[in-house]
């Protein structure tokens, strides 16, 4: 801390003008980054609401039961891979919005009680990640989300229960990757 203090004053007298600028650069780098990253995050309160977790898996479950196909697996290892984990809520905001207006809205009159009130509970976290970016490459976030995006086109009316019988690992992983 005192060597901090005396390269700071040697900062303010200019004697070290150099490296003074690149520490500044540095921080103003951090600082400048900082605000970004927050945006991508969500509250531990938003997973600790029992009867929302209960309606969540519920539909999952009632789904599940109706998708036969056993070979694939929407969110899983594979949907990471190759992802920083710094921009793994970033991946899942996009997962989110895919399953919210591709899938969810389409079937909003299906699979009640429990649909309508699952889908206004994800999309208010929809809303709390609608600032969420990252700067820089996501060229693997976009890959994996269009695989995932063409193999539930694929398998069609299948793929979508098949996202619905996922929407457990969805809030799973939404927690895992956005509470930092
Ligand atoms: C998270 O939720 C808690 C409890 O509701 C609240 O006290 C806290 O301020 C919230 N934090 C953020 C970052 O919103
Ligand atoms: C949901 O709550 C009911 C009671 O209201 C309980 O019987 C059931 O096991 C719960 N289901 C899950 C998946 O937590
Ligand atoms: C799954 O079940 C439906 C009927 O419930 C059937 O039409 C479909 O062919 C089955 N798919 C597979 C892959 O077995
Ligand atoms: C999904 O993303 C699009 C484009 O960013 C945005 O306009 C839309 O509001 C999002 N939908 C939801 C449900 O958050």
């Amino acid at each position: 801390m005192a060597t901090l203090q005396k390269f700071l004053s040697s900062c303010l007298l200019g004697t070290l003008a150099a490296s003074c600028l690149l520490l500044v650069a540095l921080w103003v780098q951090g600082g400048a980054a900082a605000p970004l990253g927050s945006h991508c995050r969500l509250n531990e309160s938003d997973f600790q609401q029992p009867y929302i977790i209960n309606r969540t898996f519920k539909l999952a479950d009632e789904a599940s039961l109706a998708d036969n196909n056993t070979d694939v697996r929407l969110i899983g290892e594979k949907l990471f891979h190759g992802v920083n984990v710094r921009q793994h809520c970033y991946l899942m905001k996009q997962v989110l919005n895919f399953t919210l207006e591709e899938v969810l809205l389409p079937y909003s009159d299906r699979f009640q009680p429990y649909m309508q009130e699952v889908v206004s509970f994800l999309a208010g976290l929809s809303n709390k990640l609608s600032q969420c970016h990252i700067e820089g490459d996501d060229q693997h976030v976009q890959k994996n989300v269009q695989n995932l995006k063409d193999t539930v086109k694929k398998l069609g009316e299948s793929g979508d229960i098949k996202a619905i019988g996922e929407l457990n690992l969805l809030f799973m992983q939404l927690k895992n990757a956005c509470i930092g």
